[in-house]
This record gives structure tokens, sequence and C-alpha cells, in this order.
């Protein structure tokens, strides 16, 4: 007889395992409290990148970035929204469509885990061989004095502003921070961000992290770094902002507020403080076939906290739903990439300069800047790639990129690491001509001081 999952939740972690689940032979139960698809599709990833991409086609319209184009653009941000809708909700319908294709079956409503791998959702009690807990995050809310002032919004509540501010102030300059600071700048929007550590994206590679700062300086964000929120004031129409910066108090004034400082894993009310599940400050602890401390019962996606990105989530929950099918015995671990889609576009995988010099290994680095790319040239963008290698083997240890289609691009570095590649696979993989991706192979042609362009 078949096996049976239950898997609890429906964005990508969840949807992606219950449909291979339903490959695999098992009779698949998904249990999702809200919307198919999660954070990432409804009020994530993809609403983000449709007004990042308006954003960015009305700001390069509006300064006729492409030399003897001469264009004037309008903004209807009501249709920009209505757009954002259509798209979320082709793809959260096509999720559901898939689910229906694989015969996994849907039920409506929150989970609570049992004893005894079973379930409960609404008056059911639903019982399986194996659970997959897919539960998300939400975003985090820290206490400051003024939190609950009208114009103070996370993440989800700015992808629905019905009208845009004419200023506002970011707190956290993590992705969320960076992502939302261009997306407001480029639709004429006043923006500063407010980033508690000495520079913006703190776990990208410190070099890429300050070019993205000198562009989003040079687009007219203001950026106050080493600087945390200490409270929110009601001010003259607007809202007025108190900042502490090395003991020194500041003051700014915006007409909204939007803290993005991370997110927290979705594990309250589910029963599993009661069952013993062994967690870390609300993080599900996972083993390496991501099961937790109890067998049978797996974690994957945010909720386990171990990398909160989509694909990560994705490919945990196929790795959990074939160890829990049988499959997948060695939990192999491939290198994740991270992108960032500001403008210019930031993608990354492997280890930061400031991880591999952290750890001690002797490296080798190889740079690579865009100015000397005729793609790039052509289409008026700048940027950096960034290769960095084990100095004794030419290992990729991590790869680096600022600059337009860099995430696209980054998929070959991620190929080449999972394969254990070396610089000289990069050197050797021809890339066509003219492209933005040339700059890969020159990065690595300039680990070995043997650059063309450069
Ligand atoms: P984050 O952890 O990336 O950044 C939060 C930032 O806020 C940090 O830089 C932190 O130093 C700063 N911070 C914390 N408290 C602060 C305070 N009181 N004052 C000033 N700064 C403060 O979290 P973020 O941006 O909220 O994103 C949440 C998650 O969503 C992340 O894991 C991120 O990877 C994921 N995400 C991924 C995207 C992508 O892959 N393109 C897009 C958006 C989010």
């Amino acid at each position: 007889m078949g096996k049976k999952i239950i898997i609890v939740g429906g964005g990508p972690a969840g949807y992606v395992s219950a449909i291979r689940g339903a490959q695999l032979g098992a009779e698949v139960h998904l249990i999702e409290k809200s919307s198919l698809g999660g954070t990432c599709l409804n009020v994530g990833c993809i609403p983000t990148k449709v007004l990042l991409h308006a954003s960015d086609f009305y700001h390069k319209a509006r300064t006729a970035a492409v030399p003897g184009v001469n264009t004037t653009a309008e903004l209807d941000w009501p249709a920009v929204l209505a757009h954002k809708e259509q798209v979320v909700n082709r793809l959260t319908g096509g999720v559901s469509w898939l689910l229906e294709k694989a015969k996994v079956q849907v039920h409506s409503g929150f989970a609570r885990v049992l004893p005894g791998l079973r379930v409960q959702v609404g008056g059911d009690t639903l019982s399986a061989d194996a659970i997959i807990l897919a539960t998300g995050s939400a975003n985090t809310a820290i206490p400051f004095h003024g939190s609950d002032l009208e114009g103070i919004l996370d993440s989800t509540a700015a992808l629905a502003l019905r009208e845009l501010p004419k200023s506002v102030a970011i707190i956290g300059g993590g992705v969320i921070g960076v992502e939302f600071a261009t997306l407001f700048t480029q639709l004429g929007v006043e923006t500063t961000v407010v980033e508690m550590q000495p520079e913006v994206l703190p776990t990208v590679d410190g070099e890429i992290a300050a070019l993205l700062r000198q562009k989003l300086t040079g687009d007219g964000v203001r950026i106050y770094t080493s600087a945390s929120l200490t409270g929110v004031e009601k001010g003259e129409g607007k809202l007025s902002v108190q900042l502490d910066q090395g003991g020194q108090g500041l003051s700014i004034q915006a007409e909204k507020v939007l803290v993005a400082v991370g997110r927290r894993p979705n594990t309250a009310g589910m029963g599993l403080e009661e069952l013993g599940v062994a967690m870390d400050r609300g993080a599900i602890l996972v083993d390496a076939h991501y099961q937790t401390s109890i067998a049978g019962l797996y974690a994957v996606g945010d909720c386990n906290a171990k990398l909160m990105l989509a694909h990560a989530a994705m490919e945990q929950g196929l790795a959990a739903i074939g160890h829990s099918m049988g499959l997948h015995a060695e939990g192999r671990q491939s290198p994740i990439p991270s992108c960032v889609y500001t403008s210019p576009e930031i993608a990354s995988v492997g280890l930061t300069e400031e991880q591999v010099k952290e750890k001690g290994l002797p490296y080798t680095t190889g740079r690579f800047p865009l100015g000397g790319n005729g793609k790039a040239i052509i289409e008026g963008e700048d940027g950096l790639i960034k290769i960095l290698t084990d100095k004794e083997y030419g290992e990729i240890l991590g790869v680096h990129m600022i600059g337009p289609k860099v995430t696209e691009m980054i998929a070959e570095a991620a190929l080449c690491m999972d394969m254990e590649g070396t610089v000289d696979d990069l050197i050797h993989a021809v890339h066509a001509h003219p492209t933005v991706s040339e700059a890969l192979g020159e990065a690595a042609m300039a680990v070995l001081g043997k650059g063309i362009h450069s």
C-alpha cells in the first residue's frame, strides 16, 4: 500500500513537496490556512518583483535612459497594483491547478499536530506515515515607542499601498529594505534607509554591498548605517522617526515608516511545544534530511529558519519528501544562490570574502568591472563580478555579482560550484558575445592574472 503524507503549508516548500510526493505514489494531503502559494507568491517574491519591474521601467522611461530615445512617462499606480494582482492570481491559480492535476487533496484550515503523526484540521483528524511542516515565516515586529501609529508598515502593507507616499523611512537595510528602497526611489518617493550594521546588506560580500550603497545614494536614497530606531512620534502631517547613531540622537521625517528587520518562523499554536519538538527561538530544529526530533515529522522552508529563501525551501521540500518516501538517503546539499532585485541586481553563491577570511582559507580573488563589458555598456549599466577561489586548486569558493542580469547569470556559478568546479572550468566554458555573462569568464581569467579585457 502507498504511503500517506500530510503537508502543512502551501507555499513553495509545501506545494513542491506535495507534487513530488504524489509523483512518487503517495496519497498526499496539503493543509493551508490562507492562500496557496504562501508568502512568496502572495506577498513576497512575486508581487515585489512585479512592482520593481514597473518602477524600473518607469524610472528608465522618465530619465530617458536610452540615448536618442526621448520618452515621457506617466505612472498609473492603481493599474500597476491591478497588474500585480493579476500576476499573483495567475501564479497561485497555477499552483492550485498543479495540485489538482497531481491529485493532492487540499484542506483549508489551521493545522495542529497531534501525537502519533496525526494532524487536526477543523473537525477532522488525519493520520499519516509522515508529516512535512512547511509553515513559513512572518515579518518580525520589533517593540518601539509609537509602533502602533498609523503609517507604520510591514512589507505586506507596503505592497498594498493604494497611494504612494511622498516620503518613506525604511528601518532595516537587509534584502527587503534595499529592494523597497529601490522601488520607492525609482517611483520618485523620498527614501531613507536606516541600518543597524556598518553597511547595508550585512550578509552580502562587503565590496558588493558597498557598491550598492553608492548606487542607492547616487539615486537619491539617504542611508544611515550603524544607526538603529529608537521610536516614532506623530509630527505635522508626517511621522518623526528617532534614531540612535553611535550614541547620537537623530530625527528624520517621513510620511510612512516601513519596518523590515527580518522574519520569524511560523511555529506557534501548532502543538509543537506540547509534542516536545526541539526548537530554537521559534525555529524548528532539523537534521540533514529536514527531520525534526520526532521521527517522521519534517520541517522545511522558513519554519526551520535555516535559509529564508523560496528556492531553498523548494529544495528542502524535495529532500524531505524524498527521505520520507525512502529516497535521497545521503542528504546532499547543493550551494544555494541568493539574489537581490535592486537596480543593479545582486547575486551570489558560496562564501563571501569576509567569510573566507574568517575561516582562514588561503584564497585568490578575480574581479571584472562591467565597465569593460560591451553588453553592459550598451545597456548603460555598470557593476562588478568577483570570484573567490581556493589558492591551491582553484576550486570556486564564492561568486559575487552586482550588475544587469546577474540574477540569471548566477546559475552558471552555482552549477560550477555544485560540480566542485574550478576556475579553469569557468574559463573553458565559452561565453557568447556580446553578453554580460562574458564577464564571469573574464573574472575567472583575472583569478589567474590573465584577464583579456580588464
Ligand atoms: P534581513 O535579515 O535580510 O535584514 C534585516 C536588516 O535589519 C538587517 O540588516 C539588520 O541588521 C537590520 N536591523 C535589525 N534591527 C534593526 C533596527 N532596530 N534598526 C535598524 N536596522 C535593524 O531581513 P529582511 O530584509 O526583513 O528579509 C527577511 C527575509 O526575507 C530574509 O531572510 C531575506 O533573505 C528574505 N527575502 C529574500 C528576498 C530575495 O531573495 N530577493 C527578498 C526579500 C526577502
